[in-house]
């Protein structure tokens, strides 16, 4: 098993990803999001690029069981129901219901790896689950952190580092390309205190400015949840841990 990590989604184009197992990283915040909006019951995500197909598709949509969400510039969008804190998508909100979700980084991401064979997203909520299902594929993975505005992102990179670490004591025989040592590395550096790391990033520091400080502490939880989310037929829904994890189960 070999993984490696792509620090920002631009080193890449879309045909990269074809037939790869792939895990998409945006700690702050769209994929610990997605993981907590899972969780708490959503029925589905529909990831999207742009604001104006999220709209396009909400409105071919069933109405009242559908919810439009997203941020601009960390920022709730206009006319969306919901921003992207993690904290907004609780259950009395969002079961049973399908988001559709625009975020400036992790959902052009996600839609930039659709072509992958399989596509699964991370966030430190969910990094020991993921680890064991990704051992028991055992297949090559491409860990694409989203990065900020396609430049380089410390946590998403630290949680990437952590990732590895955890699959490697799965499986021994696993192999690290450059990036992927790097990342090991600053976890090693940078990953002992999450909430303290998060506080100094770029996009942290952001999104304290623009009151969004509680979300840092909810991001910086570590393994609250065994929620996988995966994508499938343009939209991701939840593994649950007593489904065989399998690729010829996804329906892609
Ligand atoms: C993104 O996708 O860029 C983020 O999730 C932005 C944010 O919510 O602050």
């Amino acid at each position: 098993m070999k993984i490696n990590v792509l620090l920002s989604p631009i080193s890449v184009d879309e045909l990269y990803f074809t037939g790869k197992t792939t895990v998409v990283i945006d700690i702050l915040r769209a994929t610990t999001t997605i993981i907590s909006a899972l969780g708490n019951g959503a029925k589905e995500i529909i990831p999207v690029a742009t604001v104006e197909f999220a709209v396009k598709v909400s409105g071919g949509m069933f109405g009242g069981q559908t919810l439009l969400g997203g941020e601009r510039n960390t920022k709730k969008i206009e006319g969306f129901a919901l921003g992207n804190s993690p904290m907004e998508y609780s259950e009395d909100i969002i079961s049973g219901k399908s988001i559709i979700l625009y975020t400036t980084n992790g959902t052009k991401a996600i839609v930039k790896a659709k072509f992958s064979g399989e596509l699964f997203i991370c966030a430190f909520s969910n990094i020991s689950a993921l680890a064991e299902h990704l051992v028991k594929l055992n297949k090559d993975v491409e860990i694409l952190c989203a990065g900020r505005l396609n430049n380089f992102s410390m946590e998403d990179t630290v949680c990437a580092g952590k990732l590895i670490n955890e699959i490697v004591k799965l499986n021994n025989d696993t192999i690290l390309t450059d990036s992927a040592i790097a990342s090991v590395s600053l976890n090693k550096s940078f990953g002992k205190s999450l909430l303290k790391m998060l506080k100094e990033t770029e996009h942290g520091k952001l999104l304290i400015e623009n009151g969004y400080e509680e979300d840092l502490k909810f991001c910086s939880k570590l393994n609250t949840t065994d929620s996988i989310p995966y994508f499938t037929g343009n939209i991701l829904k939840l593994i649950t841990n007593n489904k065989d994890i399998s690729s010829s189960e996804h329906e892609n």
